[in-house]
């Protein structure tokens, strides 16, 4: 296994991912983590240094335990990670004249074995305002640019390498191959993990947390916690309480297909909250977005801690089970996450809540969750679901829900979703659904003049959702689903297509 240390750059995360890309486990620590600790881990191969934030000669900068640094384990220092070891080792760092950003060309000025297999010149990327001035004794230049001198070094002897540029992004050209480089030449690692292993060592991990307590989880049929749920209920079995709070503006099916994935067929521990009806009564009449938003986010609270309070009347529950994939817990901007995520569920969970935390996915990427929820076995509908807000059909439907209103949307949906699965295009758009407008329109049925509904299709590919672009679908799977809609689906004589991006528009509708 490859530890990497955390010195807080945003791309460290990314370190510990391209490597097990490799097929080899590697897992991001805090910096403050001693030899010894690191030790504990057992069969530690190398241990790279990320970047950070920080200027590494102020007296509170971030700093290693210095018996890493003779410890003949491999390390690899990138950017901050190469200027403290250079600094700790007796090199000197001074702030630069002016900081370098973006792609660079660097020359390998020395054959070495963390080049090997690229090129003399090569495009890396660069992002740092401090620099090496002086290596430390030991150490010899093996890359430069102009403005770098020192953009790599080696120390054979102490098997430590250390770059200025940032090898995990995929704006250094060879960057994979260096990382490769120093995880199988240089840290002598076997390519010999796979997502089993992290289901294996997860199970025992939470099993010797928790023991014999009960965990608590709210599943709401989204991507990240259903994979929770899978992997929990792999490793404790009925230790696990999965509760399901349906608020009734879920879409077609979906309430129905959760019972089935988790309770059928897993037989998962599920407690189902039909909460429909108090929703929708919260909601009669109201027609604003934000206060659609409010009562929504707010119900789902105040259900959740009611119907938690009744359950741990009898039943010490002492730990609560989120979702939480390493984007939020970049988001929330903290280096543990102990803060609930707020967007995990509508408006967050009650802040008074007296549980611990068990966050198995905190070190994993969306696409890694979605390989590990196939591994442990979920239906692909489940794992390639797309994303879907907290607030449900709530906010797909403008003006006030109604029942009525909800079921148009349930049924224009899923037709779409049908013609989409039919042509293929379920992976190729990010995100795709029905919306109701609050518009009323005249139209002609066999003859007869009709005034109802418009339904709009939006369809956006992004990566992730931060922009958007309206997907460009083609217009016979637009022409089959608009005359579904129209035939199939009472109250509506007209469907129209969203094509604007984001910005300027939002992909929701409120
Ligand atoms: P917008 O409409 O802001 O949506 O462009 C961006 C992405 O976020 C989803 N979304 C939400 N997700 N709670 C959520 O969990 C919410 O309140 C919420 N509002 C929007 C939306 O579906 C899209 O993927």
């Amino acid at each position: 296994k490859i530890v990497v240390l955390d010195f807080g750059s945003q791309y460290n995360q990314l370190i510990a991912r391209r490597i097990r890309e490799f097929g080899v486990y590697s897992e991001l620590h805090s910096n403050e983590m001693t030899l010894e600790e690191i030790k504990k881990l057992e069969d530690v191969k190398g241990i790279v240094f990320s970047g950070g934030p920080e200027d590494v000669f102020e007296a509170d900068a971030p700093k290693c335990d210095p018996a890493i640094l003779t410890s003949g384990i491999p390390v690899l220092g990138i950017c901050y990670g190469m200027q403290l070891i250079q600094q700790e080792l007796g090199g000197k760092v001074e702030p630069g004249e002016s900081s370098e950003y973006g792609r660079t060309t660097i020359e390998v000025t020395k054959e070495n074995l963390l080049f090997e297999g690229t090129p003399r010149t090569q495009t890396v990327w660069m992002s740092h305002g401090n620099k090496v001035t002086e290596l430390a004794p030991g150490f010899e230049t093996i890359a430069c640019s102009d403005n770098c001198p020192f953009a790599a070094a080696q120390d054979t002897e102490r098997k430590m390498y250390t770059l200025q540029f940032h090898p995990e992004v995929r704006h250094t050209e060879y960057g994979n191959t260096l990382l490769k480089n120093f995880v199988f030449k240089i840290c002598q690692a076997k390519a010999n993990w796979s997502m089993h292993d992290f289901i294996e060592t997860q199970k025992k991990a939470i099993k010797d947390k928790v023991k014999d307590d009960k965990v608590l989880l709210g599943l709401s049929g989204g991507v990240d916690s259903s994979v929770v749920a899978a992997l929990l209920h792999e490793a404790i079995g009925d230790q696990l309480i999965c509760m399901f709070i349906d608020h009734g503006l879920l879409r077609k099916g979906e309430a129905e297909s959760v019972m089935e994935t988790f309770g059928k067929n897993m037989n998962v521990n599920l407690v189902k909250i039909d909460a429909k009806d108090r929703f929708l009564s919260k909601l009669a009449g109201v027609s604003d977005p934000e206060k659609k938003r409010k009562i929504i986010g707010n119900e789902f609270v105040y259900t959740f801690d009611e119907e938690v309070k009744k359950l741990t009347e009898g039943e010490n529950i002492k730990w609560l089970a989120q979702g939480t994939l390493y984007t939020d817990v970049i988001e929330s901007g903290t280096k543990t996450a102990q803060t609930i995520k707020s967007h995990h569920n509508v408006g967050g969970l009650p802040k008074d809540m007296q549980f611990q935390l068990i966050e198995p996915l905190n070190t994993l990427f969306k696409d890694e969750v979605r390989e590990l929820g196939s591994e442990l076995g979920l239906p692909d509908e489940m794992v390639w679901r797309q994303p879907f807000p907290g607030p449900g059909l709530g906010i797909r439907i403008l003006g006030d829900v109604t029942e009525e209103k909800l079921k148009i949307v349930q049924d224009s949906d899923a037709i779409l979703r049908e013609e989409i699965a039919k042509a293929g295009l379920e992976r190729d758009i990010w995100q795709y659904f029905t919306a109701l407008t609050n518009m009323r329109s005249v139209g002609v049925m066999g003859d007869q003049r009709t005034y109802d509904y418009a339904v709009a299709i939006r369809a956006v590919t992004s990566i992730d959702g931060m922009t958007a672009d309206w997907a460009r679908i083609p217009f016979d799977v637009l022409d089959k689903v608009a005359n579904r809609i129209v035939n199939e689906v009472d109250h509506v004589n007209r469907v129209l297509y969203d094509i604007t991006s984001k910005p300027p528009g939002t992909i929701e509708f409120e």
